[in-house]
């Protein structure tokens, strides 16, 4: 085990989804695009807005690759086995254009931004090349690949946000949308290849957000979750009056569209949120109590060299702020084990951490050293394989009691849950997720999706909360 998936926001390590554009309406495209994300959800809110510069230009969406005139593939670089996989993949594809010449593959993403040319060049998997700030670029691209030419643009920017595209909605339930917020990170944390592939921070402006918030509203959406590394440090200045809006007052414009909009968004970097959103959050019922509050490590000592700027005392005291101001919210964070030098005792330090945040969900990983990070050009990667992976274990191991019984505490609560679907094991059961992000499952009766409902909590398992509805 090296990963966990739980979770559809936060995790990066969602692979190959294919998606269909979510429009019903029947225009007959020239062409056909078929598109796989990997990474995390600002790779899958940014092939939403790949899909409308395509249909813009003409070449609609499909899930049937057989039927697909272009591939593409938005990729991911956070970890050697992220990129591993989407190599598989590409000769996977590599093969179909053997049988079918005229197919088109291109490579998206932050391994496209990461390998630049070599992926067209030396190693020959792909016809197009673009990085994810040269989207806009992408229907003349496909010109010049078909043509035969060289199709490359990995020019990163300082100020593209897509602010004015209206992204197609993927394979969307109706109900959950992603936003994107701002685009890149300022933080150099030592292990991470995001600043190098997604480029400079910077922030998209508040207007567009509300305004696509306020569109996926009346579209039926009923919950938005606002996207960015980075969402705290979230700063947009408006050109004409020259104010300044900053996260917790972007939270408070979108919260006000309705209270029937739920807003959650991700990832808090735990130096940057401050008590002006908690009490936001606390303001506003329909801003999720839940926070992502990555902390990597457990060690102050390695948290230096990871250059993540707290150490765990104010991480804890960060923690112990938001249990004071927020005794309800749900917590998750990010883990990495056998970080260059970590000792045992340190990685104890990392599962004392956990113990006594008991968070209610938890990715971890074990370290993976990237070319080009700070990492890799001042540290060995001197923790064997074995011993990493052991650490890891561990570390799930005792999560997974934490979050049992995170979720065993739930039981006999009564939660507002929106409703997303019917469930996938049981057609007579609803799903949702309560305001701590929780799933939970419940009689169908004569609810439907988009709708909230009050849920008193009878059981659990270990990712799920099982109820039955209260009229
Ligand atoms: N911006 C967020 C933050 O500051 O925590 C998330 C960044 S990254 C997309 C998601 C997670 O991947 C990180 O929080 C970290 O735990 C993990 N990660 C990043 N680089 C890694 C590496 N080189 N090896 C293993 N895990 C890594
Ligand atoms: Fe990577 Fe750190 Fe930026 Fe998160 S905050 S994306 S971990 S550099
Ligand atoms: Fe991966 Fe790029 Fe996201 S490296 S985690 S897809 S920002």
């Amino acid at each position: 085990m090296q990963e966990l998936m739980l979770d559809k926001v936060h995790d990066e390590s969602r692979q190959g989804e294919a998606f269909a554009a979510n429009i019903t309406n029947s225009k007959q495209f020239n062409k056909h695009f078929y598109i796989e994300s990997y990474g995390c959800a600002m790779n899958f809110a940014d092939s939403e807005v790949v899909a409308s510069i395509l249909q813009d230009g003409n070449i609609g969406a499909t899930t049937d690759i057989e039927k697909a005139d272009l591939i593409l593939i938005n990729t991911c670089s956070i970890r050697e086995k992220a990129e591993e996989r989407i190599r598989k993949r590409l000769t996977e594809f590599r093969r179909l254009k053997k049988q079918h010449p005229s197919l088109i593959i291109g490579i998206l993403g932050c391994m496209a931004e990461r390998l630049k040319e070599n992926l067209l060049e030396e190693e020959k998997l792909v016809d197009i090349v673009v990085g994810p700030d040269a989207y806009r670029s992408l229907p003349q691209l496909i010109e010049e690949a078909t043509t035969g030419q060289k199709a490359v643009n990995v020019l990163l920017s300082r100020d593209e946000t897509y602010a004015d595209i209206s992204p197609i909605r993927l394979n969307s339930n109706g109900i959950n949308a992603f936003v994107s917020i701002m685009r890149g990170c300022n933080n150099m944390c030592s292990f991470c290849v995001v600043p190098f592939t997604r480029g400079r921070e910077r922030s998209r402006s508040a207007e567009s957000i509300i305004a696509e918030c306020e569109t996926l509203f009346k579209e039926g959406y009923r919950e938005v979750t606002l996207l960015g590394q980075n969402v705290d440090s979230y700063h947009w200045i408006n050109d004409n009056t020259n104010d300044v809006v900053n996260f917790a007052q972007l939270l408070e414009k979108v919260a006000i569209i309705s209270p029937l909009l739920r807003v959650r968004f991700s990832t808090s970097h735990p130096k940057d949120i401050t008590d002006e959103v908690l009490f936001t959050i606390k303001k506003y019922d329909n801003i999720c109590n839940y926070i992502h509050l990555p902390v990597q490590s457990g060690s102050s000592r390695v948290l230096q060299m990871m250059n993540r700027t707290y150490s765990r005392e104010w991480y804890i005291a960060k923690v112990n702020r938001i249990r004071e101001i927020l005794p309800d919210c749900g917590l998750s964070t990010d883990m990495i084990t056998g970080f260059c030098t970590e000792t045992e005792e340190e990685h104890q330090e990392s599962l004392s951490l956990m113990e006594y945040c008991q968070y209610d969900l938890a990715y971890m990983y074990f370290y993976s050293e990237r070319p080009g990070t700070l990492a890799a050009r001042r540290f060995t990667d001197d923790i064997p394989l074995d011993v990493k992976k052991r650490r890891l274990q561990e570390m799930v191991d005792l999560y997974r009691i934490h979050s049992l019984q995170s979720m065993q505490r739930d039981v006999g609560k009564t939660y507002k849950v929106l409703i997303e679907g019917v469930s996938k094991k049981n057609e007579e059961e609803l799903h949702g997720r309560n305001d701590q992000n929780k799933v939970v499952v419940f009689p169908k009766m004569n609810f439907k999706k988009g709708e909230y409902v009050t849920v008193k909590i009878n059981a659990c398992t270990a990712g799920t909360l099982i109820g039955t509805a209260i009229i």
